[in-house]
């Protein structure tokens, strides 16, 4: 509980009740043992995460190529919170969770700010809120003019549908609503159930009103357009109304393939290469069930494919001694790849609180805690007819707000910008070639500032809290392995608020989150603000109270990005790891810059279109053909 306690308000809204664990069947997949394990494999997966089963699953569509999946996590045995959608956030804080944590925040007064990660059988997308949306064209653009060429919104969108089997709402909800769809842009073929809940907080009438009351446009975030405010879909399946993650999806689907290999509880703790004619080439993965236990191996035919994630990828990399010989040396390991740029870059979208207190007779999501009648009823209701408050994981309805849709200090904040100098975002250590990478970040970041198609701030609405999620911070932080062995947790400084300019852009958001509650439509609520309280009105203590609040909306990315080398990259635009054969990377590490909006679907994208390039490959067809 106190782990869960440490969380930000919004997943503490949602987890505070975690229900005993009841009695599911245990998941029916088979799982090789160490007896079952080949000497050898084609492709050989780290991490049974997100991204990892997707192209794991894709790689074993041909059965001449097989492949191992190694996740350190188990599989999960469908505890309610894990499957319920109104219970989506509870696992973290458990044994499914790394139960890692950021290093103290400068820019938070020194706070360490705890970040879930999933370690289980479908990594976070056991443990997330199933938000499910895209961000904007210009998001993904951004990557292409940033020298990942291909990397654009209209090369990822047949990535994005191919993930998913979309089904529209419930025609209860959509009427109420008014909620239209384009089935053009939506997969119906893909593994991914995606839909929207049939049971929505009565107060989302509410921020909706105030929405169109403010002038701000309804769109569709499937559409690339992903500005004003939406409704959004979650991955839950429509029958059953149960989580859909990467498991479900990607691993239930494989898992009777004969070549489809998954091995369980075993953390990789080594990249093993091998140096001939000048080239470094991978020969294998080293493995173990803890630091205590004996190292077993296995050998790899074509490519070593790392998953584990945007904390523990750069760690593995380190710690088989790619990296930055530099902090290599301080950890004793021996540089085989000269490679600084990993593990730098890495972000995070910025969580920030402001709670009202509403003084409503509509039901709110607080009395799934505060009233237990209503919670027996909501839980019968969900188990008898799979309908009601438990068949939401909340956020039906968000916004994503270009600056100057939100603020009146948009041409104050970009010249504040233009006047800054880039490495007020870096920490000190930064090497060259990602300094130089961010300078080219910095200008994009700049043009977002003023743009009318780019997100600055998220909004999501929880009866009365008002959610805000900084969309594109400007601050960067590093990853760092704490010593040669992989199982002393990563030390991951995220740089939270190091540039001003975000805490600035937070400001403006919280003069707009009282706009907002100040707005038709929610006023009948009758809001008080709580948090930060209506005294706190100076800029001076409205930052001390953002360094003193803010928090993680749970997107770690970029830490080990794609790009031009001498831009900091540490993949090209194949999401191979520069200088190492026979190594790619395909998780959120490779974003170069996070985009407007939560992290998973995008994710997904990444790993199906890596799928993709990875079958293009020579290595790949030869395997075929053998
Ligand atoms: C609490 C929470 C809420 C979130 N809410 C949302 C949301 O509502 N919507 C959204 O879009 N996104 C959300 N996200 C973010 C999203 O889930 C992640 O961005 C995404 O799942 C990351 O995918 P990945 O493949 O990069 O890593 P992961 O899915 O985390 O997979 C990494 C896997 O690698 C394994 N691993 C790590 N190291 C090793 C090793 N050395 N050896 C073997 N295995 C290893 C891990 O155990 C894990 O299974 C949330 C995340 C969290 C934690
Ligand atoms: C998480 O780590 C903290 C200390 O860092 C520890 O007190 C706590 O028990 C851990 N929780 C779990 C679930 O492992
Ligand atoms: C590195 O090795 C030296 C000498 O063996 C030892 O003193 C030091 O503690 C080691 N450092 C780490 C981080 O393992
Ligand atoms: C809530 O509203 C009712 C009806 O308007 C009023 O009587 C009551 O005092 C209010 N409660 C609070 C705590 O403000
Ligand atoms: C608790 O929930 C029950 C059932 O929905 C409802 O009848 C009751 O009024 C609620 N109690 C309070 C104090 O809101
Ligand atoms: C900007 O200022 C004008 C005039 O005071 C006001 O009407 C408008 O709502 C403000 N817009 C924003 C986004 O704050
Ligand atoms: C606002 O009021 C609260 C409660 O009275 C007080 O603790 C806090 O210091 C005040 N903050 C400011 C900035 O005045």
């Amino acid at each position: 509980m106190s782990q869960i306690a440490k969380l930000s308000a919004l997943s503490l809204a949602i987890a505070l009740s975690i229900p005993e664990v009841s009695a599911h069947p245990l998941f029916s997949g088979k799982v090789v043992s160490r007896a079952d394990l080949l000497p050898e494999y084609d492709y050989v997966v780290v991490g049974a995460g997100t991204s990892g089963l997707t192209v794991a699953n894709r790689l074993t569509e041909q059965k001449n190529v097989n492949v191992l999946v190694i996740e350190a996590g188990d599989l999960d045995k469908n505890e309610d919170f894990v499957t319920i959608p109104g219970l989506a956030g509870g696992a973290a804080g458990t044994k499914y969770d790394w139960n890692v944590t950021y290093t103290a925040n400068e820019g938070l007064g020194g706070r360490k700010v705890p970040i879930p990660q999933g370690k289980i059988v479908g990594g976070s997308s056991k443990l997330n809120r199933l938000i499910f949306d895209r961000g904007s064209k210009s998001d993904y653009d951004g990557w292409e003019s940033l020298g990942n060429k291909g990397w654009n919104f209209a090369g990822l969108l047949p990535y994005f549908k191919k993930n998913e089997k979309f089904t529209p709402p419930t025609k209860e909800i959509a009427a109420q609503y008014d909620i239209k769809n384009d089935l053009k842009n939506h997969g119906d073929k893909g593994y991914m159930q995606t839909t929207f809940s049939p049971f929505f907080w009565p107060t989302t009438k509410n921020i909706v009103k105030a929405t169109k009351a403010l002038g701000i446009p309804i769109n569709d975030q499937a559409t690339g357009n992903a500005i004003g405010g939406f409704f959004c879909p979650h991955n839950q399946d429509p029958v059953t109304v149960t989580r859909s993650s990467a498991d479900e999806a990607y691993y239930d689907t494989a898992v009777k393939r004969q070549n489809f290999h998954v091995i369980t509880g075993q953390q990789v703790s080594r990249i093993v290469t091998k140096k001939s004619n000048g080239a470094v080439k991978v020969t294998g993965i080293e493995f173990a069930s803890s630091a205590s236990a004996k190292r077993q191996s296995v050998k790899v035919k074509q490519e070593a494919i790392i998953a584990a994630g945007a904390l523990f990828t750069p760690q593995l990399l380190q710690v088989s001694g790619i990296g930055d010989p530099a902090l290599l040396k301080t950890i004793n390991v021996t540089t085989v790849v000269e490679l600084p740029a990993v593990g730098h870059n890495l972000h995070d979208h910025v969580l920030l609180a402001v709670a009202n207190t509403l003084n409503t007779t509509l039901i709110t999501s607080g009395s799934l805690r505060s009233n237990a009648t209503f919670a027996a009823e909501a839980r019968k209701q969900y188990d008898t007819e799979k309908k009601g408050p438990l068949t939401s994981p909340t956020g039906d309805f968000l916004l994503f707000l270009p600056l100057q849709t939100y603020s009146n200090a948009t041409s104050a904040i970009a010249s504040q910008a233009k006047a800054g100098k880039a490495s007020a975002s870096l920490p000190s250590d930064t090497p060259p070639e990602v300094a130089k990478g961010y300078q080219a970040q910095y200008a994009s970041l700049n043009e977002k500032l003023v743009a009318k198609d780019s997100a600055i701030l998220e909004i999501i609405w929880g009866d009365g809290t008002v959610i805000l999620g900084l969309q594109h911070p400007y601050s960067r932080g590093s990853v760092k392995a704490a010593s040669s062995s992989v199982f002393d947790a990563p030390l991951a400084d995220v740089g939270f608020l190091r540039n001003p300019i975000d805490v600035a852009l937070l400001r403006e958001g919280i003069h707009f989150a009282r706009r907002l509650v100040k707005t038709e439509g929610i006023t009948e609520l009758k809001p008080v603000e709580v948090a930060p309280g209506a005294n706190v009105t100076s800029d001076a203590d409205l930052d001390a109270f953002i360094r003193r609040s803010s928090s993680t909306l749970f997107h770690p990315a970029g830490s080990c990005k794609m790009g031009p080398k001498d831009q900091g990259g540490v993949v090209d635009s194949e999401l191979k790891v520069y200088g190492v054969e026979g190594l790619r990377i395909v998780d959120a590490s490779v974003m170069p810059i996070l985009p407007a909006a939560h992290t998973m679907t995008t994710v997904y994208a990444v790993a199906e279109k890596a799928a993709d390039i990875i079958r293009g490959s020579a290595a790949y067809k030869a395997a075929c053909l053998e």
